[in-house]
């Protein structure tokens, strides 16, 4: 992608965290790549980063209050929001999120936001139960189904002292994100991608169940990448506690037989099916209508087979012409002889991708923010990923996802890399 971002003025919103520091290194990457950066900072930011640093980095006066107008031939705010051709915040606070959300027009950054017509990205930062707060989720669902775009917040040591979601993503991160933006395409616009996520749930009786520790994070990973990539996202969920991605189109479910149904018939006009929900394999033959009292020492529970959700994909997958055929990607839990199960479960599933991760690593699988994974296509190992955030796996598998449709499309025939 051409990286170039000359002629191109970008509105940088600067609000108060810790992580305004790094909006010094944002400024510095924009302007090496040939954008025109206007800072806003608010008040709370200006404690945390001079206005001096970022208009020495950037060449330009910083605007930290709305009614500080400097040349009486302009209004400020009217003549920066419509200067720019992307508005970005980075940081984001839960109070600016808010603002913006609601409308409010009462600094200089909120101000601009609501005068502008340019499309928005932002990139929230904040203490994780801030992040996962319903508050701020509704906020930011709001902000996303306006059309705002955002760069999600990473992962670990955040500055108050806790481990979690809410570490404003890093600068290089965000010029990506805004390189895409201004200078598009995205490689899978007009893709339609389908993923599952998280665990099944089969039920016993009203108030037990069989289920299992997926949190649904590498579902929702690969989600959130596929989004970000210009896809039209339909992310089929099952248990979690983990925070749903926005701007996709959610379905939940409970058991394997209903995410099975709401699979199949989505499938027609999908371009990739993605299958990282952990789907369990057997369910009671009986469900009781009411709680089991128990009775003898002990007690048998019957297990009937459930449907293989990713064989049924595979199956329905090779009756269609080529060009209608979607890319089937599975995931393989596995403990041991990783390599063999998943290239058996490749060929059994009929898949063209398969992910395997060793679930008995440290870092890997299950509820884990981090995963570490080989990927298979029909002729076996394409790539060894080592630890990684599930995020940045998830870019990995898309890479290949890319590259197997293109050369699918390229040779016309339904057969890729290592394929
Ligand atoms: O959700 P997280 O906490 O982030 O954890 C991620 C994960 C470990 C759950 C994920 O990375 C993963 O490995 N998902 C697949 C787990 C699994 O069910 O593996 P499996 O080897 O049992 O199944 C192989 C494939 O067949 C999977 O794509 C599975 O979705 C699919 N399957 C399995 C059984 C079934 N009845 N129907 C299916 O479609």
């Amino acid at each position: 992608m051409n990286k170039s971002l000359s002629g191109k003025t970008i509105l940088l919103g600067v609000s108060g965290g810790i992580a305004a520091y790094k909006s010094a290194t944002l400024c510095s990457r924009l302007v090496g790549l040939g954008a025109i950066v206007r800072v806003m900072m608010t008040e709370g930011a200006t404690r945390f980063i001079t206005p001096l640093t970022l208009q020495t980095l950037t060449r330009y006066p910083v605007a930290t209050d709305v009614f500080d107008e400097k040349d009486a031939s302009i209004v400020q705010h009217i003549d920066w929001a419509d200067s720019a051709d992307l508005a970005v915040i980075a940081p984001a606070t839960a109070n600016l999120l808010s603002k913006l959300a609601n409308g409010l027009a009462d600094d200089m950054i909120s101000t601009t936001l609501l005068a502008t017509t340019a499309p928005l990205l932002i990139a929230p930062a904040m203490n994780v139960h801030m992040w996962e707060h319903p508050a701020v989720i509704d906020n930011v669902n709001k902000l996303a189904s306006r059309g705002a775009t955002f760069v999600e917040p990473g992962t670990g040591q955040l500055a108050c002292g806790y481990v979690g979601k809410g570490r404003l993503a890093e600068p290089d991160e965000i010029v990506e994100a805004i390189v895409a933006m201004l200078v598009g395409p995205k490689p899978l616009s007009g893709k339609r991608v389908l993923v599952t996520a998280g665990g099944t749930v089969e039920r016993i009786d009203p108030v037990r169940y069989i289920t299992n520790d997926s949190s649904g994070k590498m579902g929702f990973a690969i989600a959130e990448a596929a989004r970000d990539r210009g896809a039209e996202v339909t992310l089929i969920c099952g248990k979690t506690e983990a925070n749903v991605p926005h701007g996709v189109n959610l379905v939940k479910v409970d058991s394997a037989s209903q995410m099975h149904d709401a699979v199949m018939e989505r499938l027609p006009g999908t371009d990739i099916v993605v299958k990282a929900a952990a789907v369990a394999d057997y369910r009671p033959v009986h469900q009781a209508t009411q709680k089991i009292k128990k009775t003898d020492d002990k007690m048998s529970l019957e297990l009937v087979r459930n449907p293989d959700i990713l064989l049924a994909v595979g199956e329905w997958k090779n009756a269609q012409p080529n060009k209608d055929k979607p890319l089937v990607i599975g995931f393989a839990a596995e403990t041991n002889d990783v390599e063999k199960h998943a290239m058996d479960k490749l060929n059994r599933k009929k898949c063209d991708l398969i992910v395997a991760n060793n679930v008995a690593e440290t870092g890997a699988g299950f509820g884990t923010d981090t995963n570490i994974v080989s990927i298979y296509g029909p002729r076996g190992l394409i790539e060894n990923v080592p630890q990684m955030t599930k995020r940045a796996v998830a870019e990995k598998l898309l890479d290949i996802a890319q590259s197997t449709l293109s050369l699918q499309q390229a040779q016309g025939d339904g057969k890729g890399p290592g394929r």
